[in-house]
């Protein structure tokens, strides 16, 4: 499946596109998975300014940092801060328990998410090409079974993860990559304009039978065709 391309300006019109695909999905009541990093907080706040009623969705995560859910690298606590705590109508909220150890947070996270069907994922890419807690060329690429796993990073916070697997993110219907500044130039080439590649964790999450999409400002996207 093609990625389609949404170009923008720079940081505050990523956000502004990539909130009003979460205000949109919420409205519509869809199952939305979230990230974390830097990026989506903003995003985050203003979906909850655009939407503030979340009642009919139910809100997951791509991926999540085993540490306590106060934890300041939590992405829950990234999600709670951002977007949960500012809503008028509160999703069902489906977090991964990064207090367990990370096989047991995955296999929970996994029997939670059968028979679910996640609408819309936003995602992060980071300069090393990864996506979601799926690493350059780590074993969690190969998995065709399970739909959560135990992942290791090979980049700060040195904390074991739990993350969808790459068939879990193929049966998203729309996935959605926010991918903003230099520094995701070439990340954003590898993943968006070559073929898919292990190197790059990024080119190997499509939506099978739904959409890709890929928010880059200008900087980010200084090396796209
Ligand atoms: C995580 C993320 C991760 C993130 C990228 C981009 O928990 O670390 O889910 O995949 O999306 O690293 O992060 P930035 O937004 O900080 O660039």
């Amino acid at each position: 499946m093609d990625v389609e391309l949404i170009r923008v300006e720079g940081v505050d019109e990523a956000i502004a596109v990539a909130a009003e695909f979460l205000a949109q999905a919420a409205a519509a009541g869809a199952q939305i998975a979230l990230s974390g990093g830097s990026t989506p907080g903003p995003a985050h706040e203003l979906a909850a300014r655009l939407q503030p009623d979340w009642g009919r969705a139910g809100v997951w995560w791509g991926d999540e940092r085993c540490v306590p859910p106060g934890d300041e690298r939590s992405n829950y606590r990234l999600a709670a801060e951002s977007l949960l705590d500012l809503l008028r109508e509160p999703p069902a909220v489906h977090r991964i328990r990064g207090e367990l150890t990370p096989q047991a947070a995955a296999l929970e996270y996994d029997e939670a998410l059968r028979g679910v069907t996640l609408d819309l994922a936003l995602l992060g890419i980071g300069p090393d090409g990864h996506t979601a807690s799926l690493f350059p060329n780590a074993p969690s690429l190969d998995e065709t079974g399970r739909l959560a796993l135990a992942a290791s990073p090979g980049l700060e916070p040195l904390v074991e993860r739990v993350t969808l697997s790459l068939p879990a993110l193929a049966s998203v219907g729309h996935v959605v990559f926010l991918v903003v500044g230099a520094d995701k130039a070439e990340a954003a080439e590898r993943a968006f304009a070559r073929p898919p590649d292990r190197a790059t964790p990024a080119s190997l999450v499509r939506s099978r039978e739904g959409r890709t999409t890929a928010i880059v400002d200008t900087a980010a996207a200084a090396r796209l065709p």
